[in-house]
């Protein structure tokens, strides 16, 4: 078929634009392209410079958060410490304000308590003619061996010697009070008695002189029990003696005179009130009172009575 020629050039023409469109989209294709590849590089790089921003914004963060961390780690336990010493003062004034609260007890008890009480008689201290306890009471007749006299004893003395003799009653053990308190004046006719039976030197040995005797204080008894004939001698073979050197301690009163002492010949029927403290830390440590140094025997008057 032939082809017209006018139409043969508008063919090449066309063609030649369709090739010239197609070469310029081509060339259009590559630089878009070629932008678009710069456009994803410069969003990687944007990328990259968000991500190192990002991790050195946390680095910083998290180094910040760790310092607040310990700031306040420190300001906690800072705060602790100063409770704490608070605390420990708070406890100091407490413990100061016990001392002396205590003190204050102390103090007023030995102002109620008689000072003799606990003094070593015997040779060693010396109780005057006006020396009477401040207050006596009549032992109970059932608490005496004999009713031929009515016995005295200190007051707040008598009721621990009750206690005693009926906690040793309760057990079978009969205990009876044989003498109690003595005046100077009663206690210097014995003693006249004594020497002028036995001799200056034996009554010496077994009786103390007006004004020595811890009868005179009305804290001391002379225990007896049935079936010694009325005599104090031979107490220490009986039950009455055993069950008092086991348990008079718990009622206060300890043996003044025991075996070998130094003052007087071995009375196992002559107890004397100290109070249970004392009697019972002489007890623990198989003591005897007139061992212990007055000063350390001092320390128990205030609570003699407790
Ligand atoms: N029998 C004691 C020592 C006194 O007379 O007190
Ligand atoms: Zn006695």
């Amino acid at each position: 078929m032939q082809i017209p020629r006018k139409l043969d050039k508008y063919i090449i023409g066309a063609l030649v634009v369709l090739t010239v469109l197609f070469i310029a989209g081509i060339v259009f294709f590559f630089i878009r392209t070629d932008s678009l590849q710069n456009d994803i590089a410069d969003l990687r790089n944007y990328s990259k410079e968000l991500t190192n921003t990002l991790a050195s914004t946390t680095a910083s963060l998290n180094e910040q958060l760790a310092y607040t961390h310990t700031s306040l780690s420190n300001a906690i336990s800072e705060e602790r410490n100063n409770v704490g010493t608070l605390q420990n003062q708070l406890g100091g004034f407490q413990n100061q304000f016990g001392n002396l609260s205590g003190t204050v007890t102390t103090l007023q008890k030995l102002s109620q308590t008689d000072p003799e009480l606990l003094k070593k008689y015997s040779k060693v201290y010396f109780l005057n003619e006006n020396y009477v306890p401040s207050r006596l009471s009549e032992i109970p007749l059932t608490y005496q061996y004999s009713d031929r006299k009515q016995l005295l004893l200190q007051s707040d003395v008598l009721p621990r010697l009750e206690d005693m003799v009926n906690a040793a009653s309760s057990t079978g053990v009969k205990l009876y009070v044989f003498s109690a308190y003595r005046s100077f004046d009663e206690q210097k006719a014995l003693k006249g008695i004594y020497t002028v039976n036995y001799g200056a030197g034996t009554a010496n040995s077994f009786s103390a002189d007006q004004g020595y005797s811890e009868h005179q204080l009305g804290t001391a008894v002379d225990m007896i029990t049935p079936g010694l004939g009325g005599q104090l001698d031979g107490f220490d073979n009986t039950n009455a003696y055993t069950w008092m050197l086991a348990n008079a301690y718990k009622y206060g009163f300890v043996i003044s005179y025991p075996k070998n002492n130094g003052y007087y010949v071995f009375e196992p029927w002559h107890w004397r009130f100290v109070g249970v403290k004392l009697a019972t830390d002489l007890h623990n440590q198989g003591k005897n009172f007139y061992d212990m140094d007055q000063r350390d025997i001092d320390k128990y008057l205030a609570n003699i009575f407790d």
